[in-house]
């Protein structure tokens, strides 16, 4: 297994991978809709990173680092000052046959490392409450619960903030 930043050269990957995901949901509310323009910007660097794990040539999960407030705009405005120097982890995905092997947790050490060398300062993640793995996995990383909030499109979410 290996763990590394994917490139627009695995945008197929990456979206068979999607379609697995959203094929099997076990809960629809835990996964925000893809908006066109999240999707189109997933290989800029200035507003997304997608890190992936790989087994062979196989994408079995990915996790993004995203640097821009039409992502995460929304959850600051929750938060009590004016954050500077703000990434959220998020998109949170793995093949449900890999699923429950600490994955998710390995591809979110890499993007705390990768954000730290970025100089970010506040690291924001936003989960639906019953999410268990995802909430397990972000209290690992040493994430702390702000709040909770519903959004504009409906969807009710706690933030987690780690401030590095
Ligand atoms: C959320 C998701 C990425 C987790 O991936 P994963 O690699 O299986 O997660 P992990 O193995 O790191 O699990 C994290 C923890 O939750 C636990 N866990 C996993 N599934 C669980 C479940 N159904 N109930 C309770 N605990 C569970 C794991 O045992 C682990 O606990 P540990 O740290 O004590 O060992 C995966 O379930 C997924 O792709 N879900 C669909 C997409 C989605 O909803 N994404 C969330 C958007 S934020």
């Amino acid at each position: 297994m290996e763990i590394r930043k994917l490139l627009r050269s695995d945008e197929n990957e990456l979206n068979n991978l999607i379609s697995v995901i959203e094929e099997n949901l076990q809960n629809k509310d835990f996964w925000l809709p893809l908006k066109p323009t999240a999707k189109e910007h997933f290989f800029d660097d200035k507003w997304t990173e997608f890190y992936g794990m790989f087994d062979g040539t196989d994408l079995i999960g990915a996790v993004a680092l995203f640097y821009n407030e039409y992502e995460y705009g929304e959850s600051l405005q929750y938060l009590n000052s004016g954050f500077t120097n703000v990434a959220e982890i998020g998109r949170a995905m793995v093949h449900p046959k890999y699923r429950g092997n600490n994955i998710l947790f390995h591809l979110n050490k890499t993007l705390l490392e990768v954000a730290k060398a970025k100089h970010i300062k506040n690291l924001i993640a936003t989960i639906h409450p019953k999410n268990i793995p995802s909430k397990k996995s972000f209290l690992k990383l040493g994430m702390k619960k702000q709040c909770t909030y519903i959004k504009s499109n409906g969807y009710l979410r706690d933030i987690y903030l780690l401030t590095l």
